[in-house]
């Protein structure tokens, strides 16, 4: 039997126009495990992630998160019932520290400005943004200027900066792009330790990453579900192979 699932996608479909670049989809993605989405450019992978974190409203269909239904609901609303996101594009505030980046994520709202906040939420917010800082590995970086990191650690920051808001759930949209070869091995080893306390779903091209990282793995083309499973099951899906694994190229889809 499946444990309750954390995101639950009933005939989700997201229309741009006349483009349907997320197709009916009906999916379930169980609690306690590394989910990862896979597909070629255009496949509706980081739309989708806009339609489940409530950036676009959905066309048609229906979204539960952890047992809420959420279809209808903003995307603040989303983060607040603990569900948080990194974008394709990064988007770090440049000019303040690394620790500060973090802080500011940890940090209750609407508690900064209050001058009868409790002393004590300055010491949570603190021990929340080393913990952030130790978990992605980002401590001895802490006082660094975040426009001055590279475009690996800047990716590091972004994922901190989601696990800061204390998620049930964080999609990462392609986390390790622009990384090199090290820090990519550095970050998978990481996100498999976040995901012993958080769930988590990865967008991901490089199939190596995801085959060695993920415990199922969903494969996206043309807004469509086109098979899920264990990643020797990915590997072994007659239909995937033809479509994808037996191409040429099949390091990588991304043909920018
Ligand atoms: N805001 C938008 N308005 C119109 N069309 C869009 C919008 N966002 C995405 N699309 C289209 O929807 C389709 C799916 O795009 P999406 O970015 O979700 O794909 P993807 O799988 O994330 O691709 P990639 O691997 O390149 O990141 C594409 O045809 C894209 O051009
Ligand atoms: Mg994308």
């Amino acid at each position: 039997m499946m444990s309750r699932p954390i995101l639950k996608l009933v005939n989700l479909t997201k229309k741009f126009g006349g483009l349907v670049a997320v197709n009916d989809v009906d999916l379930e993605l169980e609690s306690g495990k590394l989910h990862a989405i896979i597909g070629p450019n255009g496949a509706g992978k980081t739309t989708f992630f806009n339609v489940i974190s409530g950036f676009y409203a959905p066309s048609a269909g229906q979204i539960i998160f952890d047992g809420i239904d959420i279809t209808k609901k903003a995307s603040h609303q989303i983060a607040r019932l603990g569900m948080a996101r990194t974008l394709q594009v990064k988007s770090v505030f440049g000019s303040m520290t690394v620790a500060e980046n973090v802080w500011i994520a940890a940090h209750p709202r609407g508690s900064v400005f209050n001058p009868f906040r409790p002393a004590s939420s300055f010491t949570k917010t603190k021990e929340k943004t080393e913990q952030v800082l130790e978990a992605t590995g980002l401590s001895e970086m802490a006082n660094l200027v975040a426009g001055t990191l590279s475009y690996g650690d800047m990716a590091l920051l972004e994922i901190g900066i989601a696990l800061a808001t204390e998620p049930k759930l964080l999609l990462l949209d392609e986390p390790v792009c622009g990384m090199s070869p090290a820090e990519t091995e550095q970050t998978v080893g990481r996100i498999k330790k976040l995901s012993e306390t958080v769930d988590i779903v990865i967008i991901e091209h490089d199939m190596e990453f995801v085959f060695g990282l993920a415990d199922d793995i969903t494969v996206m083309a043309q807004g469509g579900i086109l098979a899920k499973g264990s990643p020797k099951e990915i590997t072994e899906n007659a239909e995937v192979r033809e479509a994808y694994l037996g191409e040429e190229d099949d390091e990588d889809w991304h043909h920018a």
